[in-house]
């Protein structure tokens, strides 16, 4: 939904930073959930947090203000759409990690971002992409990257998500090549009906985890007014993503009308019906602007501003004292305070996560689905041309054993090898997960002696 802005050509300042901030302990994703290194379950409770267009993530004195409110709320997490990769960012990140509040950071630009038109992935964007995860690898409480945001708006937009993939296979491979911890990479998803369940599945059901993302998250406003699990739809969402191989959440909801907003899908989403499938949800957005979704407001609309007065930017004031929209604050505020699923523990996910299989890739239909998944993904500095979606294929894809078509048939043999592939795989980030909470049991007890 994030759009609005016309992103200013990035400052390029120079010089190195060197930073560590290690006072908060990481999340990693394991299977189909995201986990604190103590092994306890991390669930989502977000808010999309764009106040500039540049980047939300350098004044130090607004973030400080605006945490005051987020705790309040009872936040864990922001999403920040746009940063400036070269900018320090510090300041705002301690003060995130010292409230507990993890980042989901968008990867790309304006001018970067993946466009379902003419798509391609070249050197120019993953130069940014890297520039991103190299600052934010820094910082503890990163929880996890997007390649892209709703790059898929139309039902036939299907022929980018090879170009989605591709930028995920790079920045996974890049983050392991640079001996980063292995932060989460994901995409956020346009709630486009006639691609579910088909993107979801393809971005999943690789039986080559180099070639799947880590997380995948929706942004979903199914959810207006009065509803409920039915009503609103998110039954389907459950049905379909039972059985995920990868953490699943919202990465935007909160419809607007009508007013007031009562936030009571997340009594949905963190309680029974979905708390055993989905991370949680992250709601659009902290500021009160044009669209009308603010949680906080910096004062009144002034459109008639002075263009010369830089704290004005299309007609919302972005920073000072944060005042709550009521009685929307208050109303997520009251849910998010009775909403604590514990899930389950590390220790004894691990025993099952031997039995996660991937989804089966979606067969490419005529003017539907337009991918066929046996295609290998773009290499980098591809450019879609017609006929590279190849749809008319369709049928003579399931040669037996290649790692491509793992997936697109449903024989016997194909579950197998993804079921061992994904036990190879969870065991290998639990593995590292729980030598890290040994670690931080014993940093624990060196900083308590410390003290
Ligand atoms: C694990 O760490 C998280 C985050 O610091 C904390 O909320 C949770 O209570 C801890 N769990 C246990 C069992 O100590
Ligand atoms: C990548 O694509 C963008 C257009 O989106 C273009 O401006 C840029 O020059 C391209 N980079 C390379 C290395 O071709
Ligand atoms: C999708 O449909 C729109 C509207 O009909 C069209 O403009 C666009 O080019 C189509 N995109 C693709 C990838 O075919
Ligand atoms: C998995 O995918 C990566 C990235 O595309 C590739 O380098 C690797 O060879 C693949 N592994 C297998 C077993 O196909
Ligand atoms: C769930 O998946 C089915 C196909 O398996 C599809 O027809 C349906 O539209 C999907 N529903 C949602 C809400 O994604």
């Amino acid at each position: 939904m994030f759009s609005s802005f016309v992103l200013s050509a990035p400052l390029l300042l120079a010089g190195l930073q060197a930073v560590t901030v290690g006072a908060v302990p990481t999340i990693s994703a394991v299977g189909s959930k995201f986990f604190y290194e103590n092994g306890t379950q991390y669930y989502i409770k977000g808010i999309a947090y764009q106040l500039t267009p540049d980047d939300p993530l350098v004044n130090t004195a607004q973030c400080e203000r605006d945490i005051v409110r987020m705790s309040e709320l009872g936040t864990n997490a922001v999403r920040v759409y746009h940063v400036d990769a070269n900018a320090d960012h510090k300041g705002c990140m301690t003060a995130l990690a010292d409230a507990g509040i993890y980042v989901f950071v968008d990867l790309d630009t304006f001018t970067t971002q993946i466009e379902q038109t003419s798509p391609h992935w070249n050197e120019t964007q993953f130069t940014r992409f890297k520039e991103v995860l190299d600052e934010f690898q820094n910082y503890d409480n990163t929880a996890g990257v997007f390649v892209g945001n709703e790059v898929l708006t139309t039902s036939n937009g299907s022929i980018a998500a090879p170009y989605v993939l591709a930028a995920a296979r790079d920045i996974k491979a890049y983050r392991d090549s640079k001996g980063y911890r292995e932060i989460p990479v994901g995409y956020s998803a346009a709630d486009i009906s006639e691609l579910r369940p088909m993107l979801q599945n393809y971005l999943a059901c690789s039986s080559n985890s180099s070639e799947r993302l880590d997380f995948y998250s929706l942004n979903a406003y199914e959810w207006c007014g009065e509803s409920s699990y039915s009503v609103s739809g998110y039954n389907e969402l459950q049905k379909n993503a039972t059985g995920y191989p990868i953490p699943i959440f919202f990465s935007e909801t909160g419809c607007n009308t009508p007013a007031p907003r009562t936030f009571d899908d997340q009594a949905v989403i963190l309680g029974s019906e979905m708390e055993g499938t989905w991370s949680g949800a992250i709601i659009y957005e902290w500021i009160e602007e044009t669209n009308d979704y603010g949680l906080i407001s910096y004062g009144p609309s002034v459109s008639n501003a002075a263009a010369t007065n830089t704290l004005v930017e299309d007609g919302y004031t972005r920073q000072g004292t944060p005042t709550p929209i009521s009685p929307d604050f208050t109303n997520l505020k009251t849910h998010w305070a009775t909403l604590n699923p514990t899930g389950v523990v590390l220790s004894d996910y691990t025993k099952s996560t031997s039995t996660i299989t991937v989804p089966s890739c979606p067969k490419s239909t005529s003017g539907g689905w337009a991918v066929d998944a046996s295609s290998p993904l773009p290499t980098l500095g591809q450019t879609y041309k017609k006929g590279d979606d190849s749809y008319s294929a369709t049928g003579t894809t399931g040669s037996a054993g290649s790692a491509e078509s793992t997936g697109t048939s449903t024989g016997t043999s194909t579950g197998k090898s993804n079921a061992g592939n994904a036990m190879m795989v969870a065991g290998s980030a639990t593995e590292r997960l729980l030598a890290g909470s040994m670690v931080l049991t014993t940093l624990l007890g060196a900083v308590a002696f410390w003290l």
